[in-house]
Order: C-alpha cells, then sequence, then structure tokens
C-alpha cells in the first residue's frame, strides 16, 4: 500500500536498502550500480528503485535533507514496506583538520542537537547507535578493498548554517569529529521500528578551514564508498 511519500507497490524494495540525501543520486546509482533497475516511487521527486547487484536485490532510494526527512521515508520503508537494512550513503563535514578530505568514515553512533530522539525517549538521552551487524560488515568489507575508514561518533547537526563557533571545540573535545544531518534520526527509527541500521560518510568539507573536495574528488571519494556500501549491502 503506497504512503503518503512513497508511491510504490507492495514489495516493491529489496530488504536492503541504500539511502543518498540527494534523489538525483539515487537515480545515478541504480542506473550506474544496479542490474535491471526500475523506478519503484517518484513522489515529491523523491526517487527509489530496486534492481540487483552481483545477482542480489537491491534498493536505492534518497532522504532529502535533515532527520524530519530522512525519519518519514525511513520510517515508511520499515513500517509499511518490510525493509530490514538502510545503510545511509552521503557526506559530511570535519570538525579539526585531523580529518582530510575524502576519508571515509563509518559512523558508530550519532550524537544530535536535534529533539526527536528526546521526544522518543522520556526526554532521556538515548544512544543512537549503528547496528552492530551492518557497522562490523561494513568496516570488514572495507578493510577487504583496502580502504582506510575511521569509525566513530558523528554529529546529525539540525543546522547546516549557524552551528555556534564553540560547538566545533565542544566536538573535537568530545572526539565527535564529523557533522552530518541525519544518522541520529535515522538510528532511532531504525530501532524503534525493528531494522537495522547504518552509515558510510565521505568526508567533503574541512569546516574550520573551509577546504573542500573538488567535484572530481567528490567522483573518486564516492566511488570508494559506493563500492563499500554496495559490497556491504549483498553480505
Ligand atoms: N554540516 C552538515 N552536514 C554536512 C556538512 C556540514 O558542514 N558537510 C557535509 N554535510
Amino acid at each position: 500500500m503506497a504512503t503518503p511519500h512513497i508511491n510504490a507497490k507492495d514489495g516493491a524494495f529489496a530488504e536492503t536498502v541504500l539511502m543518498p540525501g540527494d534523489p538525483l543520486r539515487a537515480q545515478m546509482i541504480a542506473e550506474t550500480f544496479l542490474e535491471g533497475a526500475e523506478q519503484v516511487t517518484n513522489v515529491r521527486n523523491v526517487f527509489g528503485y530496486t534492481g540487483t547487484y552481483k545477482g542480489k536485490r537491491l534498493s536505492v532510494m534518497a532522504h532529502g535533507m535533515g532527520i524530519p526527512s530522512a525519519s518519514i521515508y525511513t520510517t515508511e520503508l520499515i513500517k509499511d514496506y518490510g525493509v530490514k537494512n538502510i545503510i545511509r550513503i552521503g557526506s559530511c563535514g570535519a570538525v579539526t583538520p585531523n580529518i582530510k578530505l575524502r576519508e571515509l568514515f563509518i559512523a558508530m553512533g550519532a550524537s544530535t542537537d536535534s529533539k526527536v530522539n528526546r521526544m522518543r525517549f522520556n526526554d532521556h538521552d538515548y544512544a543512537a547507535i549503528a547496528d552492530y551487524t551492518l557497522l562490523r560488515t561494513l568496516v570488514d568489507t572495507a578493510a577487504e578493498q583496502g580502504k582506510k575508514v575511521t569509525v566513530g561518533n558523528v554529529f546529525s547537526a539540525d543546522l547546516f548554517y549557524g552551528v555556534q563557533p564553540n560547538m566545533l571545540d565542544v566536538l573535537s573535545k568530545m572526539q565527535v569529529n564529523v557533522i552530518e544531518m541525519e544518522l541520529a534520526g535515522i538510528y532511532a527509527v531504525a530501532a524503534q521500528y525493528g531494522a537495522r541500521a547504518a552509515g558510510i560518510l565521505t568526508v567533503s568539507d574541512i569546516i574550520p578551514t573551509g577546504e573542500a573536495t573538488s567535484a572530481e574528488e567528490r567522483q573518486t571519494s564516492f566511488r570508494d564508498m559506493m563500492e563499500v556500501a554496495l559490497d556491504a549491502a549483498i553480505k
């Protein structure tokens, strides 16, 4: 049955869905990496596709930007379409220059300034964590491919513009070395509805220096991340 935000048929999604933020990126992934990919949903141009990768059924669908958007799509995929595994593939900003551009970062936990998990958790502090099996599969897959990854705590920020300047120092002191905008929400949605989730990110910018990847570097690091996510997704 269609949901308010997904107009796919029942059973249209594979058990595992790779989720970038950007719908056009979802389309590009489907066209580049999946075989026989068919578009299964297009509400608000938030595209989703199902095809196969190395013979296994796999879906890719965008989650949009920010915790509210990502929470809507992941909730409906899990609750209404029976999706079991969600792997976010995205970008992040580094909080300190110790983290390098194009590095791969796997989010073991996600801290946040969003209140969504307090709303879920009687106003207490919920530890939003990746599913261990999925996390381990991503880490092992990266190692098999000879790719260096950092595994750690990310900060899922509600504000892209206007993060308090001293916040970077606080994050760095607490070993939270990258900022993105969705995983604290996605991890809690997965827990709430009984699915597994993990996120792998590429560092697209160094926030304190303003250094950012070029378009070409973004392509290379994106491909590195996709190779890990795709091989992990079918294990
Ligand atoms: N902030 C939040 N999300 C991001 C950033 C950032 O600086 N870079 C890439 N995703």
